[in-house]
């Protein structure tokens, strides 16, 4: 019997805020077995980072976690995520480590959040960018909970633009909407959107982890 006919699902892209509910509840039960150790090395620098910086600190994204237990002691940091499934472990996780300096985590899409203008002295932002539907509308929402002066640390992979893992991330790509990430997403994306701010400046991008197959970058937001 043939398929019905009608619009075929398309898997080549993550198109809405339900899709990424979707896969980050299939990956929640496996997440931090797939992704502790190859992801370790930009948590820790983007956290080093981002705690040079300011005491509160908004964390976008925050999965099941992570990251928090490796901020240091005097941070105080809020937590959001769009999938409860991910949130829920990380809830779990600030309970078992008893990790005080976590003062809430909570459902909220991180391109709508319900945070007044300039709340916290910084955002960490870790292996998000390259999942959001809208990653330019993410970044002007968190430059707007962020106070003048405060600073915007982003941990992520971004697309090859040579070499062997060019063809390996183009296969992938055609999967991006069950993956739940964009794995040939550009760094351009960003760069093109710190150029058309005029309050915010890039510091510095560096290669970190296995392969360097990481970056971080540092942003400030001038006034
Ligand atoms: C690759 S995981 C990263 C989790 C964690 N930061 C880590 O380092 O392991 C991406 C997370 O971003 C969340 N996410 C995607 N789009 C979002 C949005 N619009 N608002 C808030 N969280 C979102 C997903 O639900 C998922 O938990």
């Amino acid at each position: 019997m043939n398929a019905p006919d009608g619009p075929k699902p398309d898997h080549s892209t993550i198109r809405d805020s339900q899709q990424v509910v979707s896969a980050y509840a299939r990956w929640a039960p496996i997440y931090d077995l797939a992704f502790t150790a190859v992801m370790r090395a930009g948590r820790k620098a983007a956290v080093a980072a981002v705690a040079e910086t300011g005491r509160l600190i908004l964390d976008v994204g925050v999965g099941t976690g992570l990251e928090l237990p490796m901020f240091p002691l005097g941070c105080r940091v809020v937590g959001i995520d769009l999938a409860e499934p991910m949130l829920r472990r990380a809830g779990e996780r600030v309970r078992r480590d008893n990790l005080a300096g976590v003062e809430g985590l909570a459902v909220m899409d991180a391109t709508r959040m319900a945070f007044a203008d300039a709340s916290f002295d910084a955002a960490i932002v870790p292996y998000v960018l390259t999942v959001v539907p809208d990653p330019t509308a993410m970044m002007d929402e968190i430059s707007r909970v962020i106070r003048p002066g405060g600073s915007i640390v982003l941990v992520n992979h971004f697309g090859a633009e040579a070499g062997l893992l060019k063809p390996i991330e183009a296969w992938l790509g055609q999967r991006s909407a069950s993956l739940g990430w964009h794995p040939q997403f550009p760094f351009s994306v960003l760069g093109d959107w710190v150029a058309a701010q005029r309050d915010i400046e890039m510091l510095d991008r560096r290669r970190i982890g296995p392969l360097g197959l990481f970056t971080v970058v540092r942003l400030r937001k001038t006034r």
